[in-house]
């Protein structure tokens, strides 16, 4: 029988409960055991499956025989986790960000580099078919060159997380760190380091926080918001791109020059990442993504542990460029 992965997934909250489900449809892996400090949650999930449970991440390391673990803690656990790791020679899929700080990513990056084990943080907007048809039309050039880009990500604040760790700035790192980074990371990835940045931030006042960042490449303005306010408002992700000859539009569906583009056709011409995982779920596409890698002793190089320090260091420089309002 081919080869599975064995995986032990650590954390099993919100963004942990999505990849707990997201095994059952990777072939080449097996979900051997779950770890949380919350052991009703963990019970909860696994159900009757033959799934382990610990609420010590050392124990489940010295009683399972694991090849990777996936990290789902909360953001200021991600450093230490992710070097001790990498340091007893897993592989390891960490959930954005990297690291609160460029300081901690960089040391991220030197346990990564002491191992032939592959590391990669889960940067799901990166797989998320809008955005790779997006990279694609981009990278392509086949619409001319990019005018203008705006990208949002705007929520309710986060009042669901453990210990409500997400609303403390010390540990989440506040809405740049945690919900901004993914659009800055995309840009970053596809672009690179903007010319230069300015920013502005309502700074986690009275349960609002946002962040509305320009980044200048060349003649290019490329504008991220993210914000958490203090209302029922539902989650929504949207972009518009504006090419010399076109645009590209994600709002309640993703649309070229104004007219809808089926999701399964702009899969079919986005980045060719080859994996196979039959819809557009970017989340189940980047664990994928992973576990073949493993599976094939290749780097994840669609997500270097640099190219994720790389938006971490951006969003430290936003953070300390942000007029506050
Ligand atoms: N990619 C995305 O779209 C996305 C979305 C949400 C969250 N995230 C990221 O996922 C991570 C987790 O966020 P969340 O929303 O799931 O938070 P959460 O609070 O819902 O879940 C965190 C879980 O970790 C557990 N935990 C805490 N300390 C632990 C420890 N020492 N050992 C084992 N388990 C421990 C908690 O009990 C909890 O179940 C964060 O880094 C966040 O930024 C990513």
């Amino acid at each position: 029988m081919a080869k599975k992965i064995r995986v032990g997934l650590v954390g099993v909250g919100g963004m942990g409960g999505c990849h707990f489900y997201n095994y059952e449809k990777i072939e080449n892996a097996e979900l051997v055991a779950v770890c949380d400090v919350r052991k009703d949650v963990a019970k909860e999930k696994v159900g009757n499956r033959k799934i382990k449970i610990y609420t010590n991440l050392d124990r489940m390391l010295k009683y399972q025989d694991l090849d990777m673990i996936d990290i789902c803690t909360p953001s200021y656990m991600h450093k230490n986790m992710a070097i001790k790791l990498l340091n007893k020679g897993y592989h390891v899929l960490c959930e954005k960000p990297m690291t609160l700080n460029a300081k901690d990513a960089q040391k991220v990056i030197e346990a990564a580099n002491k191992t032939d084990k592959n590391f990669m943080v889960a940067h799901v907007v990166r797989f998320m078919t809008p955005y790779m048809y997006l990279r694609s039309v981009i990278e392509s050039g086949e619409l001319g060159k990019l005018i203008r880009l705006d990208m949002k990500r705007i929520s309710g604040i986060p009042r669901w997380s453990w210990e409500d760790w997400m609303r403390d700035e010390k540990k989440s790192g506040g809405v740049a760190t945690d919900l901004s980074i993914h659009d800055i990371d995309f840009v970053q990835s596809v672009l690179g380091v903007p010319d230069s940045i300015q920013a502005y931030r309502y700074n986690m006042k009275e349960n609002n926080d946002n962040v509305i960042t320009n980044m200048i490449y060349g003649d290019t303005l490329v504008t991220c918001e993210g914000a958490w306010y203090n209302t029922g408002i539902p989650f929504h992700a949207t972009f518009l791109a504006v090419f010399q000859n076109g645009s590209i539009e994600l709002s309640d569906k993703l649309y070229k020059n104004g007219e809808a583009v089926e999701l399964n056709k702009a899969q079919a011409e986005d980045v060719d990442l080859g994996i196979n995982v039959g819809n557009d779920d970017g989340y189940l596409k980047e664990m994928q993504y992973f576990v073949n890698c493993i599976i094939e002793n290749k780097k994840p190089d669609f997500v270097t542990p640099e190219s994720s320090a790389r938006s971490v260091e951006l969003v430290d420089q936003i953070k300390k460029k942000a007029k506050k309002l």
